[in-house]
């Protein structure tokens, strides 16, 4: 937070934490570093807001194509960033540790008129 990154939490009414993503900005490019949704209050929507929230944040930074890494088994957040226009770009071979195994790397474009995929 000190380092000004896109860091944003998803609170739930009584001011409990149940999610967050982190991102980085450089120029029109950005990345979703991680995203994460506390295991009760997931499929209530949460993921889809952050990831607009953060797509929204960055768009104001001037970015304009959003980049991040996943697992390849990773079913639900391949659902979510499908969902949200997030398209196959490339795959890392054995990018990820305990287990290993290869990332999918996804890519959306940012519109500059509305912040969204
Ligand atoms: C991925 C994650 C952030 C999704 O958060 P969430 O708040 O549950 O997601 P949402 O409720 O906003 O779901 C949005 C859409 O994503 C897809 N989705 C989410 N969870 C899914 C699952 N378990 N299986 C299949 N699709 C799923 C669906 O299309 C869903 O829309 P729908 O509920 O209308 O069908 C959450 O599962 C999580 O924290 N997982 C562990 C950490 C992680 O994997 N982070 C991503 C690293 S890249």
């Amino acid at each position: 937070m000190a380092s000004d990154v896109p860091f944003l939490v998803a609170e739930a009414d009584g001011g409990d934490v149940v999610g967050y993503a982190i991102a980085h900005a450089a120029a029109d490019e950005g990345e979703i570093l991680n995203l994460g949704v506390a295991a009760a209050h997931r499929r209530c929507g949460v993921g889809r807001q952050l990831v607009r929230a953060m797509m929204a944040a960055l768009a104001a930074r001037g970015v304009r194509v959003v980049y991040l890494e996943v697992r390849e088994s990773n079913v639900a957040a391949r659902g979510l960033y499908d969902r949200l226009g997030f398209r196959v770009q490339g795959r890392r071979s054995r990018y990820y540790r305990h287990p290993v195994e290869d990332a999918i790397l996804l890519r959306a474009a940012i519109s500059a008129e509305t912040g969204d995929a």
